[in-house]
Parts: C-alpha cells; sequence; structure tokens
C-alpha cells in the first residue's frame, strides 16, 4: 500500500491505472477505523481493481462546539489495518492541501439537510458534500462506498450525485454493530463504561418499534413519543427519532412501505446515531 500526501503524487499513480484500464473503488473516511470501516473497504475490493481510501478529519463538517479539536486521530494504527486489507493507495492529505486558500465557491445542500442530523447540526451536510465532492475530483473514482450508518449522509451524497451528474456510481454498505447491537462508530470510544453498557439499549429500542409497526400499530405519532420516552427514561437525552421513507426521507405514513426508523439520542456528550431499515 502506498501512502500519499500529496495531490499530484494521487493524480499520477490514478492516470498510471487508467492506462492499464484498470477500474478504482473509493473509500472516504475520518480515520480512527474499526469492523465498519474495513466492511466498506472490503466492499470496494469485491467491485473494482483498485481500491483508495482517504482520511481526512474535515473541519468544515463539524459545527461550533463539536469535537474537531478532540476527534480521535489515529493515522498509524489505520494505515497498518488497511495495508493488511490490500488497500492500493492511502490518501492522507493536509489541511492546506484540501483548503489551499478560504473557500469561495461550496455546495449547499437543500430541504433533505433540514431535518434529522441535518437539524441538530447546521452546515454540516454542505461541509460534507463540499469534501467529498472535492476527494471525488481528486481521485476519480468509478464508484465510491458509503456505510448505511450514516443513512442521511448517504441519501445526500446519492441526491448531489444524481443532481450534479457526477459520474461516480455510489454503494451504499450495511451498518455493522457490535456483538451487543450497538452501532460501530468512531464517537463509542468517547463513552464511559457505564454508558458503554446502556448504549445498545438504543438499538433494542428500535427494534421494539419496528415490530410494534410490523404488529399493526397504526398510531405512528403516539409510538414515537411513546419510544422518545423510553430512550429518555433509559437515560439519553433524544435529539430525534423518526420513522421515514427510505427513497426520500420524507415523513412516513402508514400508507408507506419501505421504512426506517432513524435516531440520534446523547449518552452525556457522546451523540450517537442509529437507524433500521424495514419493509412492511
Ligand atoms: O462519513 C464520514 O466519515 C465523513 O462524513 C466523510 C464522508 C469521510 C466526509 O468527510
Amino acid at each position: 500500500m502506498q501512502a500519499i500526501r500529496n495531490r499530484q503524487a494521487l493524480t499520477e499513480l490514478v492516470q498510471q491505472w487508467r492506462r492499464l484500464g484498470e477500474t478504482i473503488a473509493f473509500v472516504p473516511t475520518m480515520g480512527n477505523l474499526h469492523a465498519g470501516h474495513l466492511a466498506l473497504v472490503k466492499q470496494a475490493a469485491s467491485l473494482a481493481d483498485r481500491v483508495v481510501v482517504s482520511i481526512f478529519v474535515n473541519p468544515t463538517q463539524f459545527c461550533p462546539g463539536e469535537d474537531f479539536d478532540n476527534y480521535p486521530r489515529t493515522e498509524q494504527a489505520d494505515a497498518e489495518k488497511l495495508a493488511a486489507e490490500n488497500v492500493d493507495l492511502l490518501f492522507l492529505p493536509m489541511l492546506a492541501e484540501m483548503y489551499p486558500q478560504p473557500a469561495m465557491v461550496s455546495l449547499t445542500v437543500g430541504e433533505l439537510a433540514n431535518r434529522y442530523c441535518g437539524n441538530s447540526r447546521p452546515g454540516h451536510f454542505d461541509g460534507v458534500v463540499t469534501v467529498v465532492c472535492k476527494l471525488f475530483n481528486m481521485v476519480q473514482p468509478d464508484l465510491a462506498v458509503f456505510g448505511e450508518k450514516d443513512f442521511q449522509q448517504l441519501a445526500i451524497i446519492r441526491r448531489m450525485v444524481a443532481d450534479l451528474n457526477m459520474p461516480v456510481q455510489i454503494i451504499g454498505a450495511p451498518l455493522v454493530r457490535e456483538s451487543d447491537g450497538l452501532a460501530m462508530s468512531s464517537r463509542n470510544g468517547y463513552l464511559t463504561a457505564e454508558q458503554r453498557k446502556l448504549a445498545p439499549v438504543l438499538y433494542q429500542l428500535l427494534q421494539r418499534l419496528r415490530n410494534e409497526i410490523l404488529d399493526g400499530r397504526e398510531d405512528w405519532d403516539d409510538l414515537l413519543e411513546q419510544y422518545r420516552q423510553h430512550l429518555n427514561a433509559a437515560g439519553f437525552k433524544t435529539d430525534y427519532l423518526a420513522i421515514s421513507r427510505v427513497d426520500d426521507l420524507l415523513q412516513a405514513t402508514p400508507k408507506d412501505h419501505d421504512l426506517v426508523i432513524l435516531a440520534a439520542a446523547c449518552l452525556g456528550k457522546t451523540r450517537l446515531i442509529d437507524n433500521l431499515p424495514f419493509h412492511r
């Protein structure tokens, strides 16, 4: 595996592969890699000749007061994990490589960014799509793999690619869970031992809620309110809990069939997100 910080070197290597007719899969990350990220890398490797992974903790997607400065940076350990997965190229741009000058032009997401995570983190998705667009322009992949863990992010990136005619195929990879059901996340490392024990309750409640819907409950507003209270009573501070349509993430009604329960809840200062797609 080659590790490259410089954009010019990245372009040269990618062009070399292109001349050989090889296809390129890309997995953008912010590092602190866990089994969830490695599942994305494995999926990427199964779909293309070459795999490029980037690690860049993107400041523009952190809101004021969020954890940008303390975000776990574990470059050496990450590089070892990726080398073991036979990744071809690890792109590790410095801040000045990604943002050499204050940006005059950037991307803005419409209505889809005003709900769920976007409502609690204003500007977050604008930062995400802008950096992903820049990374796509640098790597020029045939396809890019994103985790369904960040369900809204994946939906927004699909819309970016469709709306802006970007020549890259977006692949969604299933969420990976710890053995007790907690969705894997770099932020799980912030949890205290006590919070970590409690954290799987989030997924347990999502499953219970899904089961009640599958059993025929149609009073979804009451049901959601009840489950918000369950979450809060368990020790979480619920940010949002919603039943949405998979295709456009609008609020679902009992007339809809392809659904996803979306949730974000805080344990202390740590904000956990989770989701559960299902068909009824
Ligand atoms: O999902 C992430 O880790 C980030 O939002 C991404 C897509 C790498 C953009 O910085």
